[in-house]
């Protein structure tokens, strides 16, 4: 076969894959948000047997016969070409599902399934004792796992390349060693300030109606588009793509307390609105889809916090939300945008604020890489957990589910995957800068609603792009720099000088 008729095998193969994956994506969505409760049964069966086709699909053994027919050919000679980018990541999950027997990956879902559901239950029990011979099983499997994948350092650059291809535990140690003495010491000016904002504005009786009118007009203003997607209610607020012009967000409400609902879905529109903008002619393939989590984040974290948290954002939408919500009336613009803005340690990672945040993934990426190292055992997690906890964020966790159990990521087997959280903040603050940068007058845009400059240029340069480049390089592509931690440091450091008065 020609190395043109292999391609063309593997472009039919691989996108007709991809609509089983989108039904998929449909058939969760429904689950997570207006499936009725009697239904989860037979939900959990069609899951159960489309997964199982899309498996067969993506490793049947002619994948790998036509990759080999293609690979090395002049057809690829250009790495950035639409044909090499998506034999690139072919190969790479190819070879990820095949390395992995049958044996292992039935033994791997069956124990993650069971130490999820013991989690469910055992977290409200602070049974750590019970949880840890699924999370020693875990560990050993994830493990085993990625003795077969194949790493040139360590175990855990196995694991996180599922995640964040090519990343590795010795690239990210400097960059989050560096982050990590840079938030320790802003969060200890922050909690010695006498400048502490009052955040009882945004407690109090707020109609879930208007929640819901708000959040609609502020994510549409920002760019997420309703005619290709849709807001719904949920437990875990959620984002998922269906496919061209069906990419739907959701989130949840709190009658009681403002932040919940409103910047949950600007999270979520903002993931949403990077799957918009994939270029849709490469639906199905690698050059049409997300290149990392960790691209993806930045791209939620972006408009969360750098838009959805500034001055300039609420300068233009608090008279809609004053409307919205009449006890804001009697409240400054100045003063709401500290209360939202307000830094506090606390235990639970995903009510933490943007200071405070990569601090707990930071003590997690270090023990997860002491685990899969052999320094740490899991029956030592506690004491490592709240050592770490103590130095970084002054805490002491009373209790295991309020500490080392608050998570899901691990009962699921999900190890290597919390780097990518901080990753998304570190690429979300140097693109910023960048797009600051060439389009000068960004703060002045947004005051005034014009969120459309910064949009196209997230379009150009991140969104349009797929996976033509691997993460790293398509930071260094928009913003002609090296990954680095200086710009979130500066970020919230000039952020907070202000907010704080230091
Ligand atoms: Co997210």
């Amino acid at each position: 076969m020609n190395p043109q008729e292999a391609y063309n095998w593997l472009l039919s193969h691989q996108t007709e894959t991809t609509y089983l994956e989108s039904m998929r994506n449909l058939l969760g969505w429904d689950q997570r948000t207006h499936m009725p409760a009697r239904g989860h049964l037979h939900r959990a069966n069609q899951l159960a047997n489309i997964t199982r086709f899309i498996h067969l699909r993506r490793t049947d053994p002619q994948i790998g016969e036509m990759l080999s027919a293609v690979e090395g050919t002049a057809l690829l000679d250009d790495p950035c070409s639409v044909e090499a980018v998506n034999v690139r990541e072919w190969r790479r999950s190819f070879d990820r599902a095949v390395k992995i027997p049958e044996k292992l990956a039935v033994e791997l879902a069956r124990v993650s399934s069971e130490a999820e559901s013991f989690w469910r239950d055992a977290r409200p029990r602070n049974d750590w004792t019970g949880f840890t011979k699924y999370l020693q099983r875990i560990v050993a499997l994830k493990r085993e796992e990625a003795e077969l994948i194949g790493y040139s350092n360590e175990p855990y650059d196995a694991l996180l390349d599922e995640y964040e291809p090519e990343e590795t535990a010795r690239s990210l140690e400097p960059l989050f060693a560096e982050l990590r003495a840079g938030l320790v010491d802003l969060l200890g000016r922050i909690e010695g300030s006498s400048g502490q904002p009052n955040t009882s504005v945004l407690h109090g009786n707020f109609s879930v109606y208007e929640q819901e009118s708000f959040a609609r007009e502020v994510v549409e203003c920002l760019g997420y588009d309703f005619a290709a997607g849709r807001l719904d209610p949920t437990a875990h607020p959620f984002s998922v793509d269906i496919g061209p012009g069906d990419v739907r967000i959701t989130t949840r409400y709190d009658s009681t307390f403002l932040n919940t609902a409103l910047f949950g879905a600007i999270h979520e529109a903002g993931h949403a609105i990077y799957q918009q903008g994939l270029p849709s002619e490469h639906w199905g393939t690698p050059m049409g889809q997300a290149v990392s989590l960790g691209i993806h984040e930045s791209q939620s974290r972006l408009w969360e916090n750098f838009v959805g948290r500034s001055l300039s954002f609420w300068k233009h939408f608090y008279p809609q939300a004053q409307r919205h919500f009449p006890t804001l009336q009697n409240v400054k613009v100045d003063a709401f945008h500290s209360a939202v803005n307000e830094v506090r340690s606390s235990l639970i990672r995903t009510e933490a604020d943007e200071v405070t945040y990569n601090l707990h993934i930071l003590l997690r990426f270090e023990l997860e890489l002491a685990m899969l190292r052999g320094d740490l055992e899991v029956e030592d997690l506690p004491e490592a957990w709240n050592g770490k906890m103590e130095a970084y964020l002054g805490l002491t966790p009373p209790d295991f589910s309020s500490g080392v159990m608050q998570d899901i990521h691990w009962a699921i087997g999900a190890i290597g995957y919390f780097p990518t959280y901080t990753l998304g903040n570190l690429y979300a603050a140097q693109l910023f800068a960048k797009a600051e940068a060439e389009l000068g007058s960004l703060q002045e845009q947004m005051g005034a609603g014009e969120f459309r400059p910064l949009l196209d240029w997230l379009r150009q340069n991140i969104h349009s792009q797929g996976s033509r480049y691997l993460p790293r390089d398509l930071i260094r592509q928009a913003t002609g720099a090296d990954l680095n931690s200086n710009h979130l440091i500066e970020y919230l450091e000039t952020k907070y000088a202000v907010l704080y008065g230091f």
